[in-house]
Formats: C-alpha cells, sequence, structure tokens
C-alpha cells in the first residue's frame, strides 16, 4: 500500500507553477469528439483522471498522443458511442461525454457514472436537460441508453447552477439545429474555457461566465488547437499549504481573479497577498486568524473544492471558524482525520465549527477523495512530527507533482510506493 510521508513543522518557501485545470480539460477532452481531425491541446495535466478520460477517448476509437503537457487527440473516422462501464465507474464527470457523443452520432450508450465519494450525485439535471434538447433516454441493466433523431436548441432553465450540466448542454447544443439559450447557468471559469474551446473549434457560443449562455448549433466543427486555463483549486492548494505553515511563496501562471473569493479568506486570517496578472505571492503570519466564517457557493462564490483545504489549514488558527458546506453534502469527510492529529471539531450537517488548537500533530491518516485527501497533507505540513498518508491515489486523480513541488518549496515530504 502506498503512503506520502511528512515531517511536519518547516515553512513553506519559494515558487510553484500551476499546471492545467483538471476540470476545465476533462469537459474539453470530451469535446474533441465533435469534430473529425487531429486537435493539440496544450497544459494538459498528467495524473489519472486525464489518463482515464484519454483511455475514454481511446475506447470510443480516438488516437491519444502525450508529448510533454501537449495531449494530440485524432478523432478521424467512424467514432464508437458506447463507453465501457470499467471505465465510467472510474471519472463520475464521464458523465460529459453523453452530450459529446451524442452530438456526434446522436447515440450514447453509457453507465451510470462513478467517481469521488462526496455523497449522492445525482445526474437528474443532465438528463432532463438533454432530454429537452430531443434525446430520448431509458435505462436498462445500469446502462443509459440516449438516442435522438437529432439536437433541437430550447430555452433551458436550471433548477441548480450544474457546472457538469452547463457543459453536458453546452456540448450537445453546439451541434444543434437552432438556438439555446441555458438559464441560471453555470459561471465558473471552467465554462469560460470549455465555450473558448468550443468557439476555436467553429462553434457559437456567447455569455459563458454570466448566468445566460446562448448557443448557436452548427452543423460542422472543426479540430483545433488551444491552451488550457491554470487550475485555481491547485492554486487554492499550495497557497493553504504556505498559509498553514506560516510560509511565503509564489504561485505562477495562475489567474488570480478566478481565485478572488479564496484570496479574500486568506486576507481575512492576516496572510499578505500580492496579485499580480498572473502570479499570487503569499506572506503568512506565524499564527492565522479564524476568519469571519466560510460558506460554499457556485462561482463566484467560495469553492466547494477549497473547503477541505482551509478546514486543515484553521484547525490551528486564533479562534473559532465556521465553515458551511451548500454544494456537495459528505465534503467533510476529513475532519475524522484531522481530529486523529488533534483537530477540534464539531460537525452539524453541512457545518464545521472549528476551534483552533496551538499544534496538530502527526499520526497515520487516510484519504478518502482528492481535495480531502490534499487537506491532509496540508494538515501534516503544520503538524508537528511524522504523518503518514495512506490511500495517496486520491491526491493523483487532480495533483501533477505534489510531492516533488512541495519538496522545491521545502518540505520534508516522500511518496513511497
Ligand atoms: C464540478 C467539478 C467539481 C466541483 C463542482 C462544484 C468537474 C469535473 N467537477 O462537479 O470539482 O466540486 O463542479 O463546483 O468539473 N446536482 C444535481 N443533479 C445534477 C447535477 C448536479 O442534483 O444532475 C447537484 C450535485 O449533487 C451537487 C450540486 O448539484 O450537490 C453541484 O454539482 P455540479 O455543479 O453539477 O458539480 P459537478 O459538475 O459534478
Amino acid at each position: 500500500m502506498g503512503k506520502i510521508i511528512v515531517n511536519g513543522g518547516t515553512p513553506l518557501k519559494g515558487s510553484v507553477r500551476i499546471h492545467g485545470a483538471k476540470n476545465a480539460v476533462l469537459p474539453i477532452l470530451a469535446a474533441t469528439v465533435m469534430a473529425e481531425g487531429v486537435h493539440i491541446i496544450h497544459n494538459c495535466p498528467n495524473f489519472s483522471d486525464v489518463y482515464i478520460t484519454s483511455e475514454i477517448l481511446k475506447s470510443l476509437g480516438a488516437k491519444v498522443t502525450r508529448q510533454g503537457s501537449d495531449l494530440i487527440i485524432d478523432t478521424r473516422g467512424e467514432m464508437g458511442s458506447v463507453i465501457p462501464e470499467e471505465l465510467m465507474r472510474k471519472l463520475r464527470s464521464s458523465v460529459i461525454f453523453m452530450g459529446a457523443v451524442l452530438a456526434r452520432n446522436n447515440y450514447a450508450k453509457i453507465s451510470t457514472p462513478g467517481g469521488c465519494e462526496l455523497g449522492p450525485r445525482p445526474i437528474d439535471l443532465h438528463l432532463k436537460t438533454l432530454t429537452q434538447l430531443g434525446a430520448d433516454i431509458c435505462e436498462k441493466n445500469g446502462y443509459l441508453i440516449c438516442k435522438t433523431k437529432g439536437l433541437t436548441g430550447k430555452t433551458i432553465h436550471l433548477d441548480f447552477p450544474s457546472v457538469g450540466a452547463t457543459e453536458n448542454i453546452m456540448l450537445a447544443a453546439a451541434k444543434a439545429k437552432g438556438e439555446t439559450i441555458i438559464s441560471n447557468a453555470a459561471r465558473e471559469p471552467e465554462i469560460c474555457d470549455l465555450a473558448q474551446f468550443l468557439n476555436n473549434m467553429g462553434a457559437c457560443v456567447q455569455g459563458a461566465g454570466t448566468s445566460t449562455i446562448k448557443i448557436i448549433g452548427k452543423k460542422e466543427l472543426k479540430p483545433t488547437e488551444y491552451a488550457v486555463m491554470p487550475d485555481r483549486i491547485v492554486a487554492a492548494t499550495y497557497l493553504c499549504a504556505a498559509a498553514a505553515t506560516g510560509g511565503e511563496i509564489t504561485v505562477t501562471d495562475v489567474n488570480p481573479e478566478h481565485i478572488s473569493a479564496v484570496l479574500s479568506v486568506l486576507e481575512d486570517c492576516g496572510c499578505d497577498l500580492l496579485s499580480e496578472k498572473d502570479s499570487v505571492h503569499i506572506t503568512a503570519p506565524k499564527k492565522l486568524i479564524a476568519p469571519n466564517g466560510i460558506k460554499t457557493m457556485p462561482y463566484p462564490g467560495f469553492p466547494t473544492d477549497a473547503q477541505s483545504l482551509f478546514l486543515a489549514m484553521l484547525c490551528t488558527a486564533q479562534g473559532t471558524s465556521i465553515i458551511t458546506e451548500t454544494i456537495f453534502e459528505s465534503r467533510f469527510k476529513p475532519a475524522a482525520e484531522l481530529r486523529r492529529m488533534g483537530a477540534k471539531i464539531n460537525l452539524d450537517g453541512r457545518v464545521a465549527v472549528v476551534c483552533g488548537v496551538e499544534k496538530l500533530s502527526g499520526t497515520k491518516i487516510f484519504a478518502s477523495d482528492l481535495r480531502g485527501g490534499a487537506s491532509l497533507v496540508i494538515a501534516a505540513l503544520a503538524a508537528e512530527g511524522t504523518s503518514e498518508i495512506y490511500t495517496p491515489e486520491y491526491i493523483d486523480r487532480g495533483y501533477e507533482n505534489f510531492e516533488e513541488n512541495l519538496k522545491m518549496l521545502g518540505a520534508d515530504i516522500v511518496r513511497l510506493r
């Protein structure tokens, strides 16, 4: 069984470059299915979620080659419509292929998706909205079978600004007949990145980044070359690690606007921040101060993906922090492990009350989801003594060279495989 070993207590110092965004690259890779030809995707991070997505593309008949941080995807010729169950189960966001494959072949067969353990993660909005665009979807033997005689643009209101559902509609609508309007659309930067990619392919997507997106369907799309946006949650991870250890680092190749909600809370905690065009420099105080309260919200609110990072960081802040999770109900999983390190966290449904303690102490802890796993590393970096973090595969889903980068910042960290 692999593990990460951390000897905590060293303030992080130095500079780290942020890689391409997981949540942007996955829908972009799915979108390549929609245009026959050779696509080149730059700044494509190399970790397991991207690898599984590449395997899904290959299973559909694409040729996928990696050259450094570029992925070259050749979607010429016939492409299949069936995604094998074992791949679908490994990645919840694979549901995004439904819109893309349907747009290409008017048929898609996928098993119900898997992914991180964050409580019930229904896909009702995906199914409802694709049906509104003219898909006929039924469930048979654990598979979703989607057929259409041709998708047609519609005005669609999302009951909740779901990121994945917004993306699925954008994909399906990009080649549909006529005009689609999405109201109450998700506004996350990754939505804008997908819109930009689709537009590079010749699609017509307007208004991404606002809550109303208009898509005028095009019969044909063409292959393209595109550089994926930086990963705002990875940037938040290194900033929290620096803050938790009383360090001083610079994250580069990041868009500070994408993390303004995160930066605002870090400032409340007593950190000094200097944002430039594509970098953020943080100087943390010796002791963080508990912020006024954190409540996760759809973008531009505080991101749920950064919630557990702050949960870990605030365990040793001065005062009491109140964190409210409004997006995913099982996102406090790291709390139990953090308590084993000496944290004082009380959970009441979707609210965590964190009473800052002087120090955490290293012990054996288990990661159980991607960001929760990263949060345990943050806690271990700040703790006294040695921590062993088990099931690090969760962290591998969305961080490239995580231990290497932290080591470069001065952390005493090693991965045993
Ligand atoms: C995406 C991100 C994930 C992030 C989340 C919220 C990817 C690959 N993942 O996930 O990292 O935490 O956005 O910012 O981009 N919901 C429904 N029915 C649906 C769809 C969603 O009830 O059909 C609910 C979910 O259970 C959840 C909430 O809506 O409570 C948000 O989900 P959504 O925005 O869709 O997140 P994902 O696209 O799954």
